[in-house]
C-alpha cells in the first residue's frame, strides 16, 4: 500500500472528447492530485480513438509517464452508437489534428489498469469518471471488492432536476450505458455525481478560449483549438459561441477546486428500461422545502450547486500547461 503523501493518486476514466481535454489537463495542473492512470471508453468517440487522443495531451504536457489503456468499446448492452461527430469532431479533438504522441497505449485493459491501480494505492485511489460508465461496471463485475480499495468516485453525468442533452430525461454519459451506470450507482462506494444541474452553469467565454490561444505553452494554445468546433456547437443552446465546463466540473470538485454547496445525499436509480426514461438519474429530491436534508443511508451526493465559477480557476490552471 502506498503511504499517504501530498498529493492523492487519480485514475482517470474518460471519452476523450473536448470537454474530457480540459477535465485531463486540469488534473495535469492540479498539484492536489497525481494521475496515475488514463482509462478510455467509448462516448465522444471510440475507446481506442479516444486513448489516442489522451496520449496526444498528455505528450503535450510532457507527461508521457502517465499510462493510458483502452476500455470498453461498447456498451454492456448494445453497440457503440458511432460518437458524437457534430459535437466532438471526428476525431474527438474538435477535428485538430494534435501532433501525434509516438507513445502506444498499455498492454493491459482499462479495467486491468484501474483494479491494478486500486491494489497499488489500496484506500487512497480517488476516481473521476467523465464518460460512460462501462469501464467502471465491468471492474465491479470482475472484482466486486474494489470499492473496498477506491476512497471515492465523481462522476459527470446525469440530469437531477434539470432535463437531458440527448433525450428530454437522459444526459449522454448515462444514456450511452444505463447498464453500466445503474450497476455503478447501486453499489456501496462514496460516489459524487455532478450532474447537468450544475455543469450547464459553468460555461467558458470566447476571452477564455482566447486566452488558452495566445497562452505561449505547450498545451493551452492546442486546448484553445480543441474548443473552437465546441463553441460553434453550443451556439443553438445559449445564443452565442461558447462552452458548457461539464467533465472539468467534475474534476475540479474532486479535487476540491471548486466546492459543492448543495449536494445532499439522496437515492439515485438509474431507468435501464426501454421507455422514453432510459437513461434517466432519478434523484430523491423531495427534500427540495427543508433544504435538501441527506437521506439517511443514501450513498450518492447529488451536486445541485458550488461555491464558485470554474472559468477563471480552469484558466489558471491551464495556462500552466
Ligand atoms: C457529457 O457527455 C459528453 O459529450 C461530454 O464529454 C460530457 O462528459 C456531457 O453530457
Ligand atoms: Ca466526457
Amino acid at each position: 500500500m502506498t503511504l499517504p503523501g501530498p498529493s492523492a493518486p487519480l485514475y482517470l476514466d474518460c471519452d476523450t472528447g473536448v470537454d474530457d481535454s480540459l477535465a485531463l489537463a486540469y488534473l495535469l495542473a492540479a498539484p492536489e492530485v497525481d494521475l496515475v492512470g488514463v482509462g478510455s471508453v467509448s462516448g465522444n468517440i471510440d475507446a481506442r480513438q479516444g486513448a489516442v487522443n489522451s496520449l496526444d495531451l498528455l505528450a503535450l504536457a510532457g507527461r508521457d509517464d502517465v499510462p493510458v489503456a483502452v476500455g470498453a468499446h461498447d456498451p454492456l448492452v448494445g453497440s457503440y452508437d458511432g460518437g458524437a461527430p457534430s459535437v466532438h469532431g471526428r476525431n474527438g479533438v474538435g477535428d485538430v489534428a494534435l501532433p501525434p504522441s509516438g507513445r502506444e497505449v498499455t498492454a493491459e485493459s482499462a479495467v486491468e489498469l484501474l483494479l491494478r491501480l486500486s491494489h497499488e494505492h489500496a484506500g487512497l485511489l480517488r476516481v473521476v469518471a467523465v464518460g460512460p460508465l462501462t469501464n467502471l461496471a465491468l471492474a465491479l463485475r470482475a472484482d466486486p471488492t474494489l470499492p473496498e480499495r477506491v476512497l471515492d468516485v465523481t462522476v459527470m453525468g446525469g440530469a437531477a432536476l434539470h432535463p437531458g442533452n440527448v433525450t428530454p430525461a437522459a444526459e449522454a454519459n448515462i444514456a450511452k450505458d444505463p447498464e453500466a451506470a445503474a450497476e455503478v450507482l447501486a453499489v456501496d462506494w462514496d460516489v459524487t455525481l455532478v450532474p447537468l444541474d450544475v455543469t450547464m452553469a459553468h460555461v467558458f467565454e470566447e476571452a477564455d478560449r482566447k486566452a488558452l490561444l495566445e497562452a505561449g505553452t505547450a498545451l493551452a494554445p492546442w486546448l484553445g483549438e480543441v474548443l473552437d468546433l465546441y463553441f460553434g456547437f453550443h451556439v443553438p443552446t445559449f445564443g452565442r459561441r461558447c462552452s458548457a465546463l461539464h467533465d472539468p466540473l467534475a474534476a475540479a470538485i474532486a479535487v476540491g477546486g471548486v466546492t459543492p454547496t448543495v449536494a445532499p445525499r439522496v437515492p439515485v436509480v438509474v431507468d435501464a428500461t426501454d421507455g422514453p426514461g432510459r437513461g434517466q438519474t432519478v434523484c430523491d429530491l423531495r427534500g427540495l422545502y427543508a433544504g435538501y436534508p441527506d437521506v439517511p443511508g443514501a450513498r450518492t451526493r447529488v451536486v445541485l450547486a458550488t461555491d464558485a465559477p470554474l472559468a477563471p480557476h480552469l484558466v489558471e490552471r491551464l495556462l500552466t500547461l
